[in-house]
């Protein structure tokens, strides 16, 4: 087999066979194909794409390139939520205790942020003490001792994609359907959940803009996973505005603790809810009732077991940014838009985000939202407040929330139901 001809294939709108893909993966994992070929191999596919069975394979292939993990030995069943992304999108903190709370075991293996979406690590880490990083042992006693555990993917889990992803995110080829949806689906199936649920992001903060992509990239990913023997369900929900009333680490983790106290923006309780009900069924347990869980403190118990096991302290003060800016509204009427995107790349401006994989992220950096699509708002009060340690960054944060704020003497209804495909 050679990579020049596996790249003409899909260049010239071709199929690729089943050996043409396990060939290429094996041999990109093992270093035999260089970064430049597979960099134009992944533009050929999001250029020319791929059918069911290219993406059915090249999935296998992915999961082929590393370890399984095992979650047999538990006693409860298993249920994790994938959402693809998107801005002040803190589901995961409190779905996983809350979802443990009501008999579940969730074994949430989650990543960094990247560009203007936050990434759970990097939240949870504002936490004093708390540790990403655990071995596959301490992951199932976690798991074990708690119901839930948040960490991150070990070097052995799918390794293929590792190394594909971040050649992607340099290339302009993250945008693929089926790069994505293998992407996602091979590290999910090689962790060995039973059920999983996909929280499908659609609109200006998320990869896919637009419903149709969204819908395509949701019915992909549940049918590699039915195939695969995981109960899988997606729901496509909104990211067209910011979810929730924070973006940035220690910002979000103060507004899911807020949500498993009972309390919280009502978008962020409302999709929490959505989403946990799809795992508990998902995962045979119907008759739980997260909303109770919520209210009778439950969730919160479990999470403050599950944050002591990694290390943290579920009582320290999170960090604060040291300096502030407030930014107000122009004008008296409604809020009719306020663009998740621009908001992301403020957050990512003033330190929230990284650039880089190796950069790191200032904990209390990020935006506070004092009004959401649909509020009435008065000129000169405030809409939202920025936080940095570096305030030189200001500037810069502010360019991007040009055009971003649209205030209308006549209001609109805001938002979506999730829709939900199985
Ligand atoms: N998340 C992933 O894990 N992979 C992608 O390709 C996109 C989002």
């Amino acid at each position: 087999m050679d990579v020049i001809s596996v790249i003409t294939t899909k260049r010239d709108r071709g199929r690729l066979s089943d050996a043409q893909i396990d060939w290429v993966i094996d041999a990109y994992t093992k270093g035999d194909v260089a970064d430049e070929q597979m960099s134009a191999l992944a533009m050929a596919i999001l250029l020319n794409g791929m059918d069911r069975a290219e993406i059915a394979r090249w999935t296998a292939a992915m999961i082929a390139s590393g370890e399984r993990m095992d979650f047999s030995s538990l006693p409860r069943p298993t249920a994790d939520k994938h959402s693809t992304g998107g801005v002040g999108d803190k589901i995961t903190l409190p779905l996983a205790p809350l979802v443990a709370a009501c008999g579940a075991a969730v074994p949430q293996l989650s990543g960094r942020g990247l560009g203007h979406t936050g990434g759970t690590l990097d939240k949870l880490e504002s936490i004093p003490g708390w540790r990403a990083q655990l071995s596959g042992e301490e992951m199932l006693d976690v798991l074990s001792s708690t119901g839930a555990v948040i960490c991150a993917a070990g070097d052995g889990l799918a390794p293929a994609d590792k190394k594909l992803y971040a050649l992607r995110d340099v290339t302009g080829t993250v945008e693929a359907i089926p790069l994505i949806a293998s992407s996602i689906m091979s590290k999910k199936i090689a962790e060995g959940t039973g059920s999983l649920v996909l929280d499908v992001k659609v609109g200006s903060g998320a990869f896919m803009k637009n419903l149709d992509d969204a819908r395509e990239l949701a019915s992909t990913m549940v049918g590699l996973g039915t195939d695969h023997g995981v109960r899988t369900v997606a729901l496509l929900t909104d990211m067209s505005t910011p979810l929730g009333l924070t973006a940035g680490n220690a910002l979000e983790v103060r507004e899911s603790v807020e949500v498993l106290a009972g309390g919280g923006p009502a978008d962020v309780v409302e999709l929490t809810l959505a989403l946990a009900r799809e795992m508990l069924d998902a995962a045979g347990l119907k008759d739980a009732d997260p909303a109770k869980a919520l209210r009778d403190g439950s969730a919160m118990d479990v999470w403050r077991r599950m944050i002591s096991a990694q290390g943290g302290d579920p009582d320290a003060a999170l960090p604060v940014a040291r300096e502030r800016h407030v930014v107000t509204a122009a004008a008296t009427g409604v809020l009719t838009r306020l663009d998740a995107y621009g908001v992301g790349v403020a957050a990512w401006r003033l330190g929230a985000g990284r650039a880089r994989k190796e950069d790191p992220v200032q904990f209390g950096a990020g935006i506070e939202i004092h009004a959401k699509p649909g509020d009435p708002v008065k000129e000169g009060e405030p809409l939202l407040t920025l936080h940095t340690d570096t305030p030189e960054k200001f500037d810069y944060a502010l360019a991007s929330l040009e055009g971003v704020i649209d205030i209308s003497a006549v209001g609109t209804t805001y938002g979506f139901r999730p829709i939900v495909l199985d």
